[in-house]
């Protein structure tokens, strides 16, 4: 069945990059009427935005901030727009060594990819349409213990365990809530986050060609697929589940 979002308005968190601004490609080709996207950078929003087009809005917030989060509420229900996507998609991801972890640290992660879910979903709520869809972003490492990236596994988990209880929590509004857990995906964070050079990049790759049944890493444009199912009518009986797509890496 071809699904199209053309009555649809989306928020993407973080849309401003790698998954979330795919995503937002792969919607507004679809038709989508307006998405939403954001992240902390303006410069990014702004090139983000540009190459976007004018069915985009960017909006700076930081969703580890509660107060950025009200402001972004207020600024879509000012248009006098409802959500019937909600992509929680910003993350971050760096690494941590056990036993020489601080509290600083341990919050800097956990602000964003936890409470910054939490926080984000709770309060454009009253933005998402009944029978609308909400998926999180979470990641293959909910399930895995890779090494130093403790707190980061961690707070993926946290992200998979939200789908789930948010699933029965909106019920009676017929909101699903799904997550999606890619693999490694070509996306800025490797660099950004993880601190990868180009060799190390091409490490990986070469590892997946061995270690992983589809032999490379993800493309952004491949997760932005698998979200836009979730998000459609054709996921309509998808509840509370978790999306693997990580070309069965974490599967075999
Ligand atoms: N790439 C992978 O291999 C992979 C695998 C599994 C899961 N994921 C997940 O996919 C999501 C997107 O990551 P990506 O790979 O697409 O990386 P990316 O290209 O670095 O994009 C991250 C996006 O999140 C935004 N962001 C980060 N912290 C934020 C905050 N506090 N408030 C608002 N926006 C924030 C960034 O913009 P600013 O920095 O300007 O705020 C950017 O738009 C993350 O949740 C990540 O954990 C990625």
């Amino acid at each position: 069945m071809m699904t199209t979002f053309e009555q649809n308005t989306a928020l993407i968190t973080g849309g401003s990059s790698g998954i979330g601004l795919a995503t937002a490609h792969a919607l507004l080709a679809q038709g989508a009427r307006r998405v939403y996207i954001t992240g902390r950078d303006r410069t990014k929003l702004a090139a983000a935005r540009e190459q976007l087009g004018e069915r985009a809005i960017a909006v700076a917030c930081d969703s580890a901030d509660v107060a950025s989060l009200a402001a972004l509420h207020s600024e879509i229900a000012l248009r006098g727009d409802r959500l019937d996507i909600l992509f929680a998609n910003a993350g971050m991801a760096f690494h941590n060594a056990f036993g020489d972890t601080t509290p600083v640290t341990f919050d800097r992660l956990f602000d964003t990819n936890v409470k910054g879910v939490f926080f984000t979903v709770q309060t454009l709520l009253p933005l998402v349409s009944d029978g609308g869809s909400i998926i999180l972003n979470a990641s293959i490492a909910a399930n895995l213990g890779m090494p130093n990236l403790s707190l980061y596994n961690a707070s993926k988990a946290a992200v998979r365990s939200f789908a789930r209880s948010w699933a029965s929590d909106l019920k009676a509004r017929r909101i699903r809530v799904n997550a999606i857990s890619p693999g490694v995906t070509r996306t800025p964070i490797l660099e950004s986050g993880l601190g990868m050079n180009d060799a190390q990049i091409d490490g990986v790759e070469q590892f997946l060609g061995e270690a992983s049944p589809a032999g490379r890493m993800g493309e952004s444009n491949e997760i932005a697929a698998a979200v836009l199912f979730l998000a459609s009518t054709s996921a309509s009986y998808v509840n509370g589940t978790e999306l693997v797509v990580d070309g069965g890496h974490s599967q075999v």
